[in-house]
């Protein structure tokens, strides 16, 4: 079905959603005017300090990033922490503190046991001691620097009601008021079915599906995300274009980030297809290249 139609038969469902999501139309829309796409620090600036961690937060504050995005798992015990593998064996020293816990999953462990690890020393030792953050201590570093967070619900498959909870957290945290909404945040997953629950339990909060559907579903997931945030190698031109044609759940063309940029070339290249975020390790790079 042609964008137009999808967007002409979802118009009137889209009434109570549309008042619940205050996005300027304008920054909707920001790319397409070919204006320079947002640069989102991925996992922090993780490039220049520990992935995931408080400290990458701050590293991307020092570069001046508004932007971050990060990977929220749980733990045994039910907390939500900030972490990309589903194994802390890469990123913490869990297979040293506990030899024997193999294969170290991260819902295997506690969020007392996950505290003691030392998250920073495998990046370098000046960052000895960084810790894998809580979902909590996460916001709240975002928000003293007044950053703005797109936040991926990691693996959901592995934790039934991860949506909520994380939207629960979100709302004591003051992340689900309206300037929040508005601007300061976007939640997204590999997952189309995680990513339908927050839109279901939330409708006002802003979304997005990772990966690369054929454009074909895309009027499907239309229904639901707000963005289609794709890995830079799938990009085209007629990729984005076909993407942007299409209407989302709050009325405005649905976007795209594309990932994970670290290279000016490749930056310049996805800007030229339109793209309306790119998300990079290294996100200096990418704003010197794009002009952001
Ligand atoms: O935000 C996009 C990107 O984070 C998705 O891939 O594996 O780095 O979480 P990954
Ligand atoms: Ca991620």
């Amino acid at each position: 079905m042609h964008a137009r139609a999808v967007a002409a038969s979802t118009t009137a469902l889209l009434g109570t959603a549309a008042l619940l999501f205050p996005i300027s139309p304008a920054r909707a829309t920001a790319a397409a005017d070919g204006s320079a796409p947002l640069v989102i620090a991925h996992r922090g600036a993780s490039a220049y300090a520990p992935e995931n961690t408080l400290a990458a937060v701050d590293a991307a504050a020092e570069l001046g990033i508004r932007w971050v995005e990060n990977d929220v798992q749980r733990t045994r015990d039910g907390e939500l922490v900030v972490l990309h593998d589903d194994s802390l064996r890469r990123t913490t020293d869990a297979e040293e503190v506990f030899p024997d816990r193999a294969p170290w999953k991260v819902g295997d462990f506690t969020a007392a046991e996950i505290a003691r690890l030392d998250a920073g020393s495998w990046f370098g030792p000046a960052y000895e001691g960084a810790r894998v953050p809580t979902l909590e201590q996460f916001l709240h570093r975002v928000d003293h620097h007044h950053q703005k967070l797109l936040l991926e619900i990691k693996n959901p498959e592995l934790y039934p009601g991860i949506e909520r909870q994380t939207l629960k957290v979100l709302g004591n945290e003051g992340w689900l008021d309206r300037p929040h909404r508005a601007g300061r945040l976007i939640v997204q997953s590999f997952s189309a079915d995680s990513v339908r629950t927050v839109h279901e339990l939330k409708p006002g909060v802003k979304t997005g599906l990772l990966g690369t559907p054929p454009v074909a579903d895309v009027p499907a997931h239309a229904g639901y995300a707000d963005q289609i945030n794709t890995s830079h190698r799938s990009l085209s031109l007629a990729y984005v274009a076909s993407v942007q044609a299409f209407t989302g759940p709050h009325g405005r063309p649905l976007e795209v980030f594309a990932w994970t940029v670290d290279d000016a070339e490749t930056a310049r290249r996805v800007t030229g297809y339109g793209v309306d975020g790119v998300i990079s390790n290294r996100p200096d790079v990418v704003r010197e290249a794009v002009g952001r």
